[in-house]
């Protein structure tokens, strides 16, 4: 990248008696004049429709998108800067990302220049970091192992062997096992040294390995000895966790070997207490390659997550290959000037996106599976649909009037139709090709946070209300997806959702519909009551896009307020579940929307070792988690 041009700085001005204001400062440093410009930039404070502007002129915004003129006949020197102002915004900034997040200049010739951001500054408060989130901690045991198991007997401890080396007899199938773990362990820390080997080596240590087939799912055992570790399970997931646990170790003991050894008697006997220990990645508002997603479901299998909710379509971006519908990789999956989409969170002038072709897809389903990690994809429908509809605006009623609702991240008329026939040729095939290249019986249908005046303004979707009598957008919505859930239905699948898909009477609840709580923990409790299979993700803890203090330094959002590491790790999500709904709750995940991930250091930031704690939420019983000996660990853990 060249030394930027231009820079944009930005002061959030908020004394209380005033609506707050955000102050812009452009300053110019291509070495000419500016001069008959447009400053366009990305920012999550949006301005509103009746936006008031000091010393620029308003051009427009569309979602996170803005556009600005400087008044008549300004020139900007090389090395000097024009400031203007801006009021009546969406929100009212908490952290140094709430400002332009990226943005571009347009010359006078028509050319664009990315400009460089810096973070938003608050006028006249102290403005603080928060510093080490994580206390040194105190290990219970001096071994590393996360997350933690449920049963550690461990008593005598030496340095660690040079290596394990698998026993005369190992299977062929075992054998495979041990060189996915070793495979695994050296693409995640390669600076470490090697912990598993298929043949013998001077100063290695034999490693048994038992098949008994009475062991649960999942479930491993260890013994450790002298001159040998035994290692007994009951399917190919179970010795997949064993050989993760001693790989942990081996890390440990190797890489701080004052503070961990390596047991050489004792036990280990491990169970996780979920069946569903999930992380969600948003890879719509920001594009993660596939490189990129392959190593995030290396470090899911890692920390023992067995399910990757992968949240394929959003507004911003729709990022799968369907053959049935090119355009939507086509128009739908890229933005920048020239696009259907203008640049949103984070993205300049340039093309900016990228989707997963089938063959791609099909690859890092193989290598889940491999690692026990299965991944559920989301297409979240009926709202979130901007992309959909940027790249078939046949989607759309065309007698709706244009921008009558926008969704609450500033989208107009983001919700795809339920009273047109389009709609429906639209999710048969969608539908159809996304069960047949996704070996999980799970397929997850979005369903949140579709605007409350969605269809009001549709004569097409009117008439499916009068017929069907259907009250109010809600209503529709439920009946919509009742629809989706009987294609779905037709390809064996099952469909999972957002807490909302419960709304305006919900869909169908047999054969365990799953959803997913999110806007808060009660949510889930209630839709336990109601019949639906849950799974707890509540922004308020597992929310890793969420700020992890409340000071204006960090990073990250705050609708949800703050999740520091220990409020993440400490949430028990089973809280107030009496002992009948317990069946009904699957488990746990992690949500990591993109907004403000818009670099991997802001990435590696929020998501650790916040994910790694909901990792031990999801395995580790309640009476084994202890948060001084999940801090005493988490630094070793692998960062994207
Ligand atoms: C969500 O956060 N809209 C599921």
């Amino acid at each position: 990248m060249s030394t930027p041009k231009f820079r944009l700085e930005a002061t959030w001005v908020d004394h209380g008696e005033e609506p707050a204001k955000m102050k812009l400062a452009l300053t110019n440093l291509s070495g000419a004049d500016l001069k008959n410009f447009r400053l366009s930039y990305t920012g999550l404070m949006r301005a509103k429709a009746d936006v008031e502007t000091q010393n620029a002129t308003f051009v427009k915004r569309f979602a996170n998108f803005h556009q600005f003129d400087p008044l008549d006949n300004v020139v900007v020197a090389d090395g000097e800067t024009w400031e203007f102002s801006i009021t009546n915004l969406t929100g009212n900034a908490q952290h140094r990302m709430d400002g332009p997040k990226s943005g571009y200049v347009t010359l006078e010739d028509g050319t664009h220049v990315d400009v460089d951001t810096g973070d938003l500054q608050i006028e006249g408060r102290p403005s603080e970091f928060a510093g080490n989130l994580i206390p040194e901690g105190k290990l219970t045991d001096p071994i590393s192992v996360v997350p933690w198991p449920n049963h550690v007997a461990v008593s005598d401890f030496d340095v660690p062997p040079v290596v394990l080396c698998a026993a005369d007899g190992t299977s062929a199938e075992e054998k495979r096992a041990i060189n996915a773990v070793a495979a695994l362990a050296k693409r995640l820390k390669y600076e470490l040294p090697d912990r598993l080997r298929l043949t013998d080596v001077p100063g290695g240590r034999k490693l048994t390995l038992v098949h008994n087939a009475v062991l649960a799912s999942e479930a491993y055992e260890l013994s450790f000895a002298k001159a040998e570790v035994v290692l007994t399970y009951g399917d190919k997931a179970g010795l997949n966790y064993g050989l993760i646990t001693l790989s942990h170790m081996m890390d440990g003991a190797k890489a701080e070997p004052t503070k961990f050894k390596f047991p050489t008697s004792g036990e280990i006997k491990d169970a996780p207490r979920y069946e569903w220990r999930g992380s969600h990645l948003d890879v719509s508002r920001q594009f993660y390659p596939t490189d990129a997603v392959e190593r995030f479901i290396d470090i899911l299998a890692w920390n023992k997550l067995n399910k990757f909710h992968w949240h394929l379509s959003d507004d911003e971006g729709w990022r799968v290959e369907i053959k049935g519908y090119p355009n939507l990789t086509k128009d739908g999956a890229v933005m920048g000037e020239g696009h259907e989409m203008p640049a949103q969170l984070g993205a300049g002038h340039k093309s900016t996106g990228g989707f997963y072709t089938q063959e791609e897809i099909k690859e890092l389903i193989i290598h889940g599976q491999a690692l026990n990690v299965e991944i559920m994809p989301e297409l979240d429908i009926p709202g979130h649909c901007n992309a959909v509809l940027a790249a078939y605006p046949e989607l759309r009623d065309p007698d709706e009037p244009e921008d009558n609702y926008r969704s609450i991240q500033g989208y107009p008329n983001n919700a795809i139709n339920p009273g047109i026939p389009a709609t429906y040729k639209f999710i048969e095939t969608v539908m159809e090709e996304i069960s047949d290249l996704f070996p999980s019986k799970y397929i997850h249908v979005g369903g949140d946070e579709v605007d409350e005046e969605s269809w009001l303004q549709s004569p097409a979707a009117q008439k499916v209300m009068n017929e069907e009598r259907l009250n109010g957008t809600l209503q529709l919505q439920a009946h919509f997806l009742g629809k989706v859930q009987k294609t779905i239905r037709k390809k064996g699948k099952i469909v999972g959702g957002w807490d909302e898909v419960s709304h305006g009477g919900g869909i169908d609840k047999e054969g365990g519909t799953l959803l997913f709580a999110w806007q808060k923990p009660e949510v889930g409790l209630e839709l336990a009551e109601q019949g639906y299979d849950v799974v707890m993700t509540p922004g308020q803890a597992y929310y890793l896009d969420m700020a992890q203090s409340p000071v204006w330094q960090e990073a990250g959002a705050f609708w949800a307020g703050y999740a520091s590491p220990e409020k993440t790790y400490t949430y028990e999500a089973a809280g107030e579940f009496p002992d009948h709904l317990k069946g009904r709750l699957k488990g746990v995940q992690a949500c990591i929307w993109s907004e403000h991930l818009i670099t991997r250091q802001v990435f590696n930031h929020q998501v650790f070792p916040r994910l790694n704690a909901i990792a031990e939420a999801g395995w580790t019983e309640k009476e084994n988690k202890d948060w001084p000996r999940f801090a005493a660990q988490c630094r070793l853990l692998p960062r994207l």
